[in-house]
């Protein structure tokens, strides 16, 4: 498995572990920007260099606009480099479900802009000519029990229901009985379910690293890294303005940074949650290339991509949790089993990684203008299927900044009303939930520093520490530490095992063990607590 070998792990990706991505596309391939020190103008500043950042930077530019974009750290250290790249119309959450929230018509605008953005994306792989793996396949979507078990009836009933609501959508599907996946060839007999024609699939990072790459090359385009946007001001004209202390001028600015740096509006309306892949060799051809996904709440979903001569790598994803709420271990485990069940030719498990994901209460993306703001743009809320909300988002964006009406504009507005009372009693749960988690201020993960296990952390919150330490013990025995306060809204932190990492229960923020900012809502590095853990801050950030 890939861990945290290079000192530079968490300036190119926000986790300990390495996605399979690299095989193919390692780091040291990914275009280099110099970093901003003085102020510019432009027409449109791009906050963030992920799938959503980078689309609306294509569209942008292919209109005629100047574009800045600005990166904390690396390009593509989000979540778009560590996505399991399905790019899919049958949207996760069902269209039954968003048909009850955005009626019909909003299910159709759903269907169909998410079918754009599955052909646009083959669309600019022709056009740029990138050699990213792109290829139209099937999904098939399976109950998670086997055949005779009186779950397998419930549940087959569930798929025939939501190929209904889907077709009603527009998406092209079926109902098969007895459809079973080619090359699943282990003992759980799951077969009948349904089939989602024109669904694709894609090397994420290649399709990313070629659209940026086309980008660098255009004059209208320009690039900053390790340039970190502290505040955004809006008058007239845009002010934004970097931790560096310059300030891009501009006439729009489009928050990408797959979570809205602000208090609370959008982040309320959502839920956070931590979901883990692995990729696992299997023989070329033993398998039919398709997306697969089955009916268990927290769901597995599948798919192939290159690995050699002989080989592929089946990655398989699902195990989600609540971010920061439940222990990691174990998670990587269960998904091997599930693949060496159904699989039995399958190899060595060569790469595992996690992921976070965002889920709206009424489960469409928040993509347009800001609420409250008249110049600033949010992508928000991917609900896993966020490349197709990124990638729609670069059209929706440009066009909202043109003038131009978008018929899709409405079912993702930011300010949407209607679907969100409908989902006032989920909301009430969930706040309900997250502030539970604030009982954290009232418990300690260890009694004692020397009770660390090393490459380890945990928080230290006793009767004589003044507030709760999150402690992290690194491979050579030296303790690192850092505030276990949230800078976000004042939670107290977890430690993930799986990424050493320091995540918030409540909205999802993500510190590195370094205590470095990797995902917001939170816009700051956690506080360090002596001069040592500082400096190693000081360091990571550096690099
Ligand atoms: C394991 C996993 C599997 C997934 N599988 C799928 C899938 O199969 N299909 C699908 O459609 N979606 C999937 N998703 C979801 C999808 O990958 C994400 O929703 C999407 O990549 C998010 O893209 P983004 O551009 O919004 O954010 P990101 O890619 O996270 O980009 C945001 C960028 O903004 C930067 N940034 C943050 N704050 C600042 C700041 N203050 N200043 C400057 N820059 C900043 C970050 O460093 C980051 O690089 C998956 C996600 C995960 C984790
Ligand atoms: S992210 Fe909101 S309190 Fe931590």
């Amino acid at each position: 498995m890939a861990t945290m070998a290079h000192p530079e792990q968490w300036m190119n990706t926000s986790g300990g572990t390495t996605p399979v991505w690299v095989h193919k596309m390692p780091f040291s391939k990914y275009p280099r920007f110099e970093t901003l020190s003085h102020d510019i103008k432009t027409d449109v500043c791009v906050v963030g260099s992920g799938i959503a950042g980078i689309s609306a930077a294509y569209e942008l530019i292919t209109r005629g606009k100047r574009v800045t974009m600005i990166e904390a750290r690396n390009v593509l250290s989000g979540e778009s480099g560590r996505t399991s790249g399905h790019l899919s119309n049958a949207l996760d959450d069902g269209y039954s479900e968003i048909a009850k929230k955005h009626g019909e018509h909003g299910a159709k605008v759903a269907a169909d802009s998410h079918t754009w953005a599955i052909d646009r994306a083959a669309d600019i792989t022709k056009k740029l000519r990138l050699d990213c793996e792109f290829r139209y396949l099937p999904a098939i979507e399976i109950s998670q029990y086997p055949r005779g078990d009186p779950n397998h009836d419930k549940e087959v009933r569930i798929i025939r229901e939501e190929v209904e609501a889907a077709s009603r959508a527009g998406v092209h599907a079926s109902f098969r009985e007895g459809l079973a996946v080619q090359g699943w060839d282990g003992k759980p007999d799951q077969r009948d379910g349904a089939l989602f024609a024109g669904q694709a699939t894609f090397h994420p990072t290649k399709y990313m690293v070629g659209m940026l790459e086309w980008l660098k090359n255009h004059p209208n385009f320009q690039c900053f890294t390790h340039t970190r946007m502290a505040t955004i001001e809006e008058n007239d004209i845009v002010q934004v303005r970097t931790v560096n202390g310059n300030t891009i001028t501009a006439k729009d600015v489009v928050e990408a940074t797959c979570v809205p740096i602000q208090k609370l509006s959008i982040i309320a309306e959502m839920e956070f949650m931590r979901t883990y892949c692995i990729a696992i060799r299997v023989p070329k051809n033993y398998i039919e290339d398709c997306l697969l996904y089955d009916q268990a709440e927290a769901y597995k979903y599948l798919r192939f991509t290159d690995c050699d001569e002989n080989d592929d790598y089946l990655v398989i994803g699902g195990c989600d949790h609540k971010v920061g709420q439940e222990q990691v271990e174990g998670r990587f485990d269960e998904l091997e089993t599930w693949v060496r069940e159904r699989f039995t030719k399958a190899g060595s498990v060569d790469y595992k990684w996690s992921g976070q994901i965002f889920e709206p209460v009424d489960y469409m993306a928040f993509i347009g203008k800001n609420q409250g703001m008249n110049h600033t743009y949010v992508v928000t809320g991917d609900s896993g299927n966020g490349l197709t909300h990124g990638i729609l988002a670069g059209k929706l964006i440009a066009d909202e900044i043109e003038g131009v009406e978008n018929p899709w504009a409405s079912l993702y507005n930011p300010k949407r009303l209607a679907s969100i009372a409908k989902s006032l009693p989920r909301m009430v749960g969930h706040d309900l939930q997250i502030n539970a988690q604030y009982k954290r201020y009232f418990e300690t993960d260890i009694k004692d520093i020397e009770d660390l296990a090393v490459g380890s952390g945990g928080v230290l919150n006793k009767a004589d520490t003044a507030a709760p330490m999150a402690v992290y013990k690194d491979e050579g025995g030296q303790t690192h530490r850092f505030s276990a306060i949230c800078p976000h809204m004042k939670a107290v932190l977890s430690w993930n095992a799986a990424e050493k990492s320091w995540d918030c229960p409540v909205h999802g923020s993500r510190f590195s063990c370094e205590g470095v900012c990797v995902e917001g809502p939170a816009k700051s590095n956690l506080r360090p607590l002596d001069d040592f853990s500082k400096a190693k801050q000081h360091e990571q950030e550096a690099l």
